[in-house]
């Protein structure tokens, strides 16, 4: 059995080859894919096998992908190309005869409105159309897109933005990787789709409330409102200085609330 990985040089990517060799699967069963060579390197140093990825060339890929029966593609994260490049994945896949496609998608990719899942749907429907057999892992938000949060924190004692009461059930990626690390490896996931998240929402007074109490520091939450959201995005966009209470904020989508 081999399975082969897109995006095994990425974070996740990395968190689920821990976990995939913790269980015993041999390394040289793994083929992790991605463009990064000196991470490959270092993946083929642990016994990997590896292999240079170009999702444009969808005949080299499949070519790649020969003798695979399982491939996780990773979401790629080029923007305004990843439909493409998930299309040339997944063609690519049919071509070498896979099994099994596993996908890591976001939570309720088919209905929700967060914009950034638009491409996760389109995905999820070519894999449909495409005829492998499949899983789709619709991931949640990560709990480390957080850290920077206590950053803003520690500079000024304020986060701001407008996720508002919005609350926030995220996992980190470690617990996301095992959740691909279980499906690669167990039996019963084929047209199966799994949303995944963490157990307990979290809205932003909490965060502050948290962060406070870590740093030993009065931090206070600002909610924007959708204009003033849009006005920091456009300030960091054209590199011109935002105002003072939000020079160490960062924007983020409109996460997925419960
Ligand atoms: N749920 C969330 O909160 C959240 C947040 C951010 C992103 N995401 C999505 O989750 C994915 C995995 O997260 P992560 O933290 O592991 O991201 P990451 O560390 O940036 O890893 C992205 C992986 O995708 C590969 N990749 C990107 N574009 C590619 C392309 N055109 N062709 C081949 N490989 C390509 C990268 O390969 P190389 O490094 O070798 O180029 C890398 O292995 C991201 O790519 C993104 O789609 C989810």
């Amino acid at each position: 059995m081999t399975i082969a990985i897109f995006g095994a040089t990425g974070k996740l990517g990395g968190h689920i080859i821990d976990q995939l060799l913790e269980r015993e699967i041999p390394a040289s069963e793994i083929l992790a894919l991605g463009r990064n060579t000196e991470r490959l390197e270092q993946l083929a140093g642990r016994g990997l096998a590896t292999a240079a990825v170009n999702l444009d060339d969808v005949d080299g890929t499949a070519a790649t992908l020969s003798g695979v029966d399982k491939v996780l593609l990773i979401s790629v994260s080029d923007p305004g190309q990843r439909i493409q490049q998930h299309a040339n994945a997944i063609e690519a896949a049919r071509q070498a005869g896979v099994q099994h496609l596993i996908y890591t998608s976001a939570l309720q990719a088919p209905t929700t409105i967060l914009e950034l899942a638009a491409d996760h749907k389109a995905t999820e429907e070519l894999i449909t159309a495409s005829g492998i057999p499949a899983t789709f892992l619709r991931n949640g938000w990560y709990t480390e897109n957080h850290v920077q949060d206590f950053a803003a924190a520690r500079g000024n004692g304020a986060i701001a933005n407008s996720v508002g009461e919005g609350g926030l059930a995220t996992a980190s990626r470690k617990d996301y990787a095992e959740a691909a690390a279980v499906v690669l490896t167990t039996h019963g996931h084929k047209n199966k789709a799994y949303e995944l998240s963490g157990d307990t929402a979290w809205n932003y007074n909490e965060f502050t409330a948290a962060a406070g109490k870590v740093l030993a520091t009065p931090v206070s939450y600002k909610a924007l409102n959708a204009e003033e959201e849009r006005e920091r995005l456009l300030c960091r966009h054209r590199r011109v200085p935002r105002h003072p209470q939000h020079q160490h904020t960062r924007w983020r989508p409109r996460p997925h609330i419960r």
